[in-house]
């Protein structure tokens, strides 16, 4: 980060000495001070002490308008009190039974209900473990070993999916057949080489790529809509075309719907472009912060899991109380009210507002939204695939991303430093955190023209 540039950033470190100091201390103790590489940002992640509704408070009392949303759960908004009663309700009976109770069996068969490809369902806590389970049962399914993802999108951190999230263009390979990229050290050779990946909105590619290799393919699994890289909308009819092409040859098709799904609609993104998979990963707003997910899908496939089939599967906190108890609230909820009306109605205001102003600035900017999740992207070209991403914005800590997420901040607006701007809207969120914000990025592109317009030339030549 440049600080010189980034008077906001200054400003923000006079009123953060808190989470400063509170970070040498907890450097001590955890990597870099934080529990995941997701959370650390430079100089240093603010430290925070309490989320409500649409709001984050830092532990300086800096109050900001949250649209982290703790990486996807808040689609409510945080700690909601229903939910929170719920949740307290629960505790009396107990909080880990791990043996079977009703309340797993209800939230199971509230999935069945919502979700069109969810024939049976198996609980998780986290998503990373939803999309282990999806790929091992979709090898054992086909006896097929080989999985297919694309460029950008991603799947939790288990070694198979973590591949190619956002390769830098020297190791990246040609866009028409991407190498696979592991993004962790201590992947093993042998795993990466069984995952191939290729090009999204690229239907040519992966016809030509299952023609040649279909036999050995287990499953292709994707983000419907790519939120890992912002917002990365399928083209039209591409879902349908993966669809036609995996049935063609016997491949499992894997929605992994960790974002999506609950928080587009309650039947996720297979439901909003009617193109059903044939196994769905779910979690994060299901539950509106709580820790649960799961994987979901045909009778045939899901019946391979342990204890009725072959495939291992367990978890000592699988369905624990609480957890299943704030998602039969948050599902509730999400029917209950207009949520999804909402969330969508502001989300295309907050990108339409947000690219009027870019347009008359006339800036090579633009703000891309489905429903809640919006991004603010600095080019005015057609965004495609990840590499038209990659050519402005991989590392989260320079360029005039990391200037624009310092300004927000800066301005009491929260998103997450991230390799792309992307934000989450609640359903907490009233029309002037909204106006606010609008102003806020409005300034930005006011003020910082002349920076856009250099990144923008340094980026494209
Ligand atoms: C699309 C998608 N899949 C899987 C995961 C992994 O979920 P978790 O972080 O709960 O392991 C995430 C997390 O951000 C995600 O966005």
């Amino acid at each position: 980060m440049d600080h010189a540039r980034v008077p906001e950033r200054d400003d923000l470190a006079i009123r953060t000495a808190a989470s400063a100091a509170f970070h040498e201390r907890a450097r001590r103790s955890a990597p870099l001070g934080v529990i995941g590489g997701g959370r650390y940002w430079r100089p240093y992640p603010l430290a925070i002490a309490r989320a409500e509704g649409a709001r984050l408070w830092d532990i300086d009392g800096n109050e900001y308008i949250d649209y982290h949303a703790s990486f996807g759960p808040s689609v409510l908004g945080q700690n909601h009190p229903e939910v929170r009663e719920a949740v307290i309700e629960a505790m009396s009976r107990g909080v880990l039974f791990a043996l079977p109770h009703e309340a797993e069996i209800a939230l199971c068969e509230r999935v069945i209900e919502c979700v069109p490809s969810a024939e049976k369902v198996i609980l998780t806590c986290a998503g990373t473990e939803a999309t282990y389970h999806a790929v091992r049962v979709a090898r054992a399914f086909t006896g097929r070993e080989r999985i297919v993802k694309f460029e950008g999108h991603y799947h939790g951190w288990h070694d198979a999916v973590q591949q190619s999230l956002k390769p830098t263009m020297d190791v990246a390979g040609p866009p028409e057949a991407p190498h696979t990229v592991p993004v962790s050290a201590g992947t093993p050779a042998a795993v990466t080489a069984l995952t191939t990946v290729l090009r999204w909105n690229d239907a040519a590619a992966l016809e030509a790529y299952l023609a040649q290799a279909g036999d050995e393919v287990a499953c292709v699994v994707l983000e419907p809509i790519s939120h890992a890289c912002g917002v990365l909308l399928p083209q039209p009819g591409f879902l349908a075309r993966v669809r036609e092409l995996c049935d063609r040859h016997g491949v499992v098709l894997i929605f992994d719907e960790m974002i999506t799904g609950f928080r587009h609609a309650l039947g996720g993104c297979q439901e909003l472009y009617g193109v059903t998979p044939d196994l769905t990963t779910f979690g994060k707003a299901v539950a509106n912060g709580f820790p649960v997910s799961g994987l979901a899908g045909r009778a045939d496939i899901m019946g391979l899991m342990e204890p009725e089939g072959p495939v291992s599967y367990s978890g000592t906190f699988n369905g624990e109380l609480v957890c299943v108890a704030a998602a039969l609230k948050t599902l509730e909820i999400l029917e209950r009210e207009p949520v999804h009306e909402r969330l969508f109605a502001v989300g295309d205001r907050l990108a339409a507002e947000i690219n009027a102003e870019a347009g008359r600035l006339g800036l090579p900017a633009q703000c891309i939204n489905f429903g809640s999740m919006w991004c603010v992207y600095f080019t005015d070209r057609e965004i495609v695939d990840y590499r038209d991403i990659a050519a402005f914005a991989v590392s989260k800590d320079t360029g005039i991303d990391a200037e624009f997420q310092g300004h927000m901040l800066g301005n009491g607006i929260y998103m997450q430093p991230f390799y792309a701007n992307r934000c989450f809207t609640s359903y907490a969120h009233t029309d002037a955190d909204i106006d606010r914000t609008i102003e806020v990025v409005g300034e930005f592109l006011r003020t910082r023209g002349a920076d856009i317009h250099r990144a923008y030339e340094e980026a494209y030549g």
